[in-house]
This record gives C-alpha cells, sequence and structure tokens, in this order.
C-alpha cells in the first residue's frame, strides 16, 4: 500500500520549488494526568505523505537539482523502555509501510538539519502550519519554527497548507474505499443501536452500544465524539453530555461515525425513542429529507459548493413556510443554524475548498437539519457523498433513513 503515499510525496514534490525542504511531524499526545496522556492521534498530513502513525517520528523531504530526497526518522528500539510503553516500530517495518527507503533514529535529525542547511541547499523551509484561531495551542510545527529561525534567521519559513488543501480535497479509489469501509462500520453501529433502542434507556447506552459494534468490527474507533442527543437537546449542535433519559414521545438524534485505516464517517439519523414518529415529527423530518435530496440532486461536477447551501435553505424556507411555521426567509435561521456540507476523509471536517465548483473525487456531507426547540423537535439526516464523473455516489445511501423503514426496523 506504499504507492498510495509515495504517489502523495510525488505529488507534493511537484509543487515544491529546487531549495524547498518540507519537515512533517507526527506529533505527540498531550498530558492528561499525573501517569497518562491522551490517547496519540497522528498528524493526519503526516500520515497522508508516510502512512505511518507513530507518535514522535519526523519526516523531510528536499527539492533539488538532483530530484526529491526523502528521509524518516524514527524513535530508536530502546527494550528497557519498551517494556513500560510498547513496543518501537522497526526501520525496515516503517520502511515497508512508507515505501522511504533512508530512515534514520530521531536523534541524528538535528545534526542533519544543520549540515543541510549548511550545505547551501535550503532556500526554505516548508511546514504544516495550519492555525485555526488565534489562541490555538501552538502544535510541534509551530515550536519547531521558532527554534529554527531562531538557529537559521537567513532561511524563509513558508506553509505547506494550500498545497495540502488542493491534494486531499480529491480523494482517490483507496481512500474511497475506506470511507467506504468507514461508513458500513457506522451502518452496523447505527443497527445496533435500533436493536435496543427503547425509551427508559439512557444516551451513553446509545453512545456505548455503538462504540462497541463498532470496534467489534474491526473500526480504529469513533471518527469524532458521539453525539446522542435526545428531545430538545437535539437542537445543540455539539451535545455531547449524552446523559439523560430517553423519554418515550421523544426524537433522538445520533450524529457519529467510525474511524477505519485513519479516514472517517460522518452519519447522522434522527430515530423515534419508541419506535414511531408523532405525526408532527413526521411532517418535519420529511422536510429535512426533503432539502437533503434536493442538496443531493445538484451534486454533480460543475456545481458550485456555496449552491449546496443555498438549495437547503430554500427548500426549508418554502416548505416551513408551506405549514406556517415561518413566514419568510429571514426566519428560518431560527430554526436552522449551521452549512449543510463539508468535505470528508481523514478529518471529518476534512482539508478542502469551499470556495470552489465540485468536481469528481471530492466527498462530502449532506446533512441538512431543524430544531424547534419549543416544541422538543431536532432533527437531522447526514449522508456522506462521493462527487463521480457524471453525478455523485451517497456513499452511506444503505442506511435506513425514510420514516417506514425506521419504523418497519424498529416494529421487529
Ligand atoms: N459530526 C460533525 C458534523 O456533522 O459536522
Ligand atoms: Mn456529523
Ligand atoms: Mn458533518
Amino acid at each position: 500500500m506504499s504507492a498510495f503515499f509515495e504517489n502523495n510525496r510525488n505529488k507534493l514534490g511537484a509543487r515544491m520549488e529546487i531549495g524547498d525542504l518540507a519537515v512533517l511531524f507526527a506529533g505527540k499526545a498531550p498530558k492528561s494526568t499525573a501517569d497518562a496522556h491522551y490517547s496519540f492521534m497522528s498528524n493526519k498530513n503526516f500520515f497522508y505523505f508516510t502512512g505511518l502513525t507513530r507518535e514522535h517520528f519526523i519526516w523531510t523531504i528536499i527539492k533539488t537539482e538532483k530530484g526529491l530526497e526523502s528521509t524518516l526518522f524514527i524513535e530508536k528500539p530502546d527494550y528497557d523502555i519498551e517494556k513500560w510503553i510498547g513496543r518501537k516500530m522497526t526501520k525496515e517495518v516503517a520502511k515497508e509501510k512508507s515505501g522511504i527507503d533512508d530512515i534514520q533514529y530521531i536523534e541524528s535529525f538535528h545534526t542533519f538539519m544543520n549540515k543541510l542547511v549548511q550545505s547551501g541547499s535550503v532556500k526554505c523551509l516548508c511546514l504544516d502550519l495550519e492555525r485555526l484561531d488565534w489562541d490555538e495551542k501552538d502544535s510541534v510545527a509551530d515550536e519547531f519554527a521558532f527554534d529554527f529561525k531562531k538557529r537559521y534567521p537567513h532561511v524563509s519559513i513558508k506553509t505547506l497548507h494550500q498545497i495540502e488543501v488542493d491534494l486531499r480535497m480529491f480523494k482517490d479509489d483507496y481512500e474511497v474505499e475506506n470511507i467506504k469501509k468507514a461508513v458500513d462500520l457506522t451502518h452496523k453501529g447505527l443497527e445496533a443501536i435500533l436493536d435496543v433502542l427503547k425509551p427508559g434507556m439512557f444516551e451513553y447506552q446509545l453512545e456505548a452500544t455503538f462504540s462497541h459494534a463498532i470496534r467489534m468490527n474491526g473500526a480504529d474507533g469513533n471518527s469524532f465524539p458521539t453525539i446522542a442527543a435526545s428531545g430538545k437537546d437535539a437542537v445543540i449542535l455539539h451535545y455531547v453530555e449524552n446523559d439523560k433519559v430517553l423519554n418515550d414521545g421523544d426524537l433522538v438524534l445520533l450524529d457519529l461515525g467510525a474511524q477505519f485505516n485513519e479516514y472517517a464517517a460522518d452519519i447522522t439519523r434522527t430515530f423515534p425513542v419508541n419506535g414511531k414518529f408523532s405525526d408532527r415529527q413526521k411532517t418535519i423530518y420529511n422536510i429535512v429529507l426533503k432539502a437533503q435530496e434536493a442538496v443531493i440532486e445538484a451534486i454533480k461536477p460543475g456545481t458550485p459548493f456555496e449552491d449546496l447551501n443555498k438549495i437547503c435553505k430554500n427548500t426549508l424556507t418554502e416548505e416551513l413556510i408551506s405549514i406556517g411555521l415561518i413566514s419568510s426567509e429571514s426566519e428560518l435561521s431560527k430554526y436552522y443554524y449551521h452549512g449543510v456540507s463539508h468535505h470528508l476523509g481523514l478529518d471529518v471536517h476534512d482539508l478542502g475548498l469551499r470556495e470552489t465548483q465540485l468536481k469528481p473525487g471530492m466527498v462530502i456531507t449532506v446533512e441538512p437539519g431543524l430544531y424547534i426547540e419549543e416544541e422538543n423537535i431536532g432533527i437531522r439526516i447526514e449522508e456522506d457523498v462521493l462527487v463521480t464523473e457524471n453525478g455523485n455516489e451517497v456513499l452511506s445511501k444503505d442506511i435506513p433513513k425514510t420514516v417506514e423503514a425506521i419504523e418497519a426496523i424498529m416494529k421487529r
């Protein structure tokens, strides 16, 4: 499988200039409490170019007149430490998984860097420097940039972010297969929930049922913390307390996903806790479904990404006016207050432009919703969709979502 990662390295190399030296860090897990760390999540760009997800690893690639040279720095085996914290990856395994021939130990990284800069072949240091907020904690790459600039002030620094966006926005067949697998696992998890769902259970029991089912079927784990929001809390987009009892007559909104081979699924279904939608819940549910169908219909090469939001809002507005809940478009934001799509891939909210037209190979979510707090109703339905040459493929189409299909399953 290293061919995929090698191809990604070559695509990056094609965008680099002579004298560019890119350095990517796998990262490290933050400390959680006295003797423990949060579970480690590799920097996704590091994975995209190396196929590896090991803490502390560093990968460099330089473009010279002679071509591209890749070097991977891994942790040195230390059998005393391994008895406490687990086995280290060997050079042989790292080479086989990544396809990178030159593998060194991290201890030699600073000497390597110094020699390279002193040789005069480095004109620009390229780092993964995405910063979502001013106050965001410095990443390993940020810290390295400060440190490097202090030592080598004559070498300029630039970010790889835009190149990473351009590359990761388009999924190849290997990536689509992994996303499909993540979606299938999510389907299994939702089936397990439908098997047990009934009034009197707690939201966290649905969360636990899902996590158990996806892990039992081979998922890496959850792609993000499960939202199991019933009743009025379903209007809270990122509700994660999941601590309430499920009441007869309420709906429960489940926004969840499995991760497989580092790739994410992101699915939402909304179920009636007692197995049957009330007439009002059904009316609102079918409006959300109609908006989703209208958006999916529009997904094909050439459609501006931003049109998806317009189509969603137009459909919701028309339908809510027709049932008398609102009287003009300006009132829609009371009941619908998020975007309808984002890119999906290694990250749940994956790298990718939104100011662009849809093109084959993009994978996006379609997730309209309506949130009517005064009626205890929060409904979102989320599908994962691949843009194809001729239109689209709904990767999650097998997960039941019509009122009839959900009620039929819950009657069993
Ligand atoms: N699960 C997060 C989202 O739907 O965007
Ligand atoms: Mn979601
Ligand atoms: Mn989503």
